[in-house]
């Protein structure tokens, strides 16, 4: 089954990505779909809450069971895709901030959550969540975030037709996705460089969980780690040991 062959789309849920996890854990297939028109209870990274308004944004989780390691690389690909289903839907090329981010400028348009089930230590099951601002005007969002947010509708000048993103996105989705699983990591760390905020060279200040790291930003490493040139030393970081950052 190809990813989005199955969306079941809901009026309104806590979060699509628990939504995703109960029906992946009944045994859902591979590539099945959670959209909400709202969520009462988004949630973001590193323990944020994701405001999403009803009916202005795309809220999706989807069910990913990987054979293959290296399921950082997930949120990465995923990037690739929401960026290819912008572009192929309304001509504009968003950029990737690592490793979750995807922005116009220096404004949030939308962001990747993926979450994972073990059973011992075997992998059952990734929660891809993609939360994606599409017809918010500014006074949509909460007040706090409102200068660093914006929606595809204020860039575009356009109402967006979320029906053909969802369609560009499962079929960009399914292509990167198959990438992964045929073990292609090249392909996705050198288009994810390609595409993000961050240039080879420049310097970079992260807030990790060893606190705050300044460095010289080296890339992305194959299992999908930001390597930071600290003192001299190549020193990589996983998705969830970053806290925040800030460019110099
Ligand atoms: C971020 O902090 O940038 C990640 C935001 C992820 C939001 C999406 S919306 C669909 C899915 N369900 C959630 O509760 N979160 C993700």
């Amino acid at each position: 089954m190809n990813i989005g062959d199955i969306v079941n789309t809901v009026e309104s849920c806590s979060s699509t990505n628990d939504l995703a996890r109960e029906v992946a854990v009944e045994g859902a297939e591979e590539g099945t779909v959670i959209v909400s028109r709202e969520q009462t209870r988004g949630r973001g990274t590193r323990g944020k809450s994701w405001y999403s308004a009803k009916e202005k944004g795309l809220y999706a989780s989807v069910i990913l069971r990987p054979q293959r390691p290296h399921i950082s690389l997930i949120p990465l690909m995923a990037g690739l895709a929401v960026k290819d289903a912008i572009a192929e839907t309304l001509g504009i090329q968003v950029d990737l901030r690592w490793p979750n981010d995807v922005l116009w400028g220096d404004q949030k348009i939308g962001g990747i959550l993926c979450e994972s089930g073990f059973f011992g230590n075997q992998l059952q099951y990734v929660i891809l969540g993609i939360g994606l601002n599409l017809n918010h005007e500014k006074e949509d969002f909460p007040e706090e975030i409102r200068p660093q947010a914006t929606s595809l509708k204020l860039i575009t000048e356009r109402f967006i037709d979320e029906t053909l993103l969802q369609r560009c996105l499962w079929k960009a989705l399914n292509h990167w996705y198959q990438l992964f699983s045929q073990g292609e990591e090249d392909k996705i760390t050198t288009s994810f460089e390609r595409n993000s905020v961050f240039c080879r060279g420049e310097s970079v200040t992260f807030v990790s969980e060893r606190g705050k790291v300044e460095g010289i930003y080296r890339g992305i490493n194959s299992v999908g780690g930001l390597v930071l040139e600290e003192q001299g030393r190549k020193v990589s970081f996983f998705a969830a040991e970053v806290k925040e950052r800030e460019r110099k």
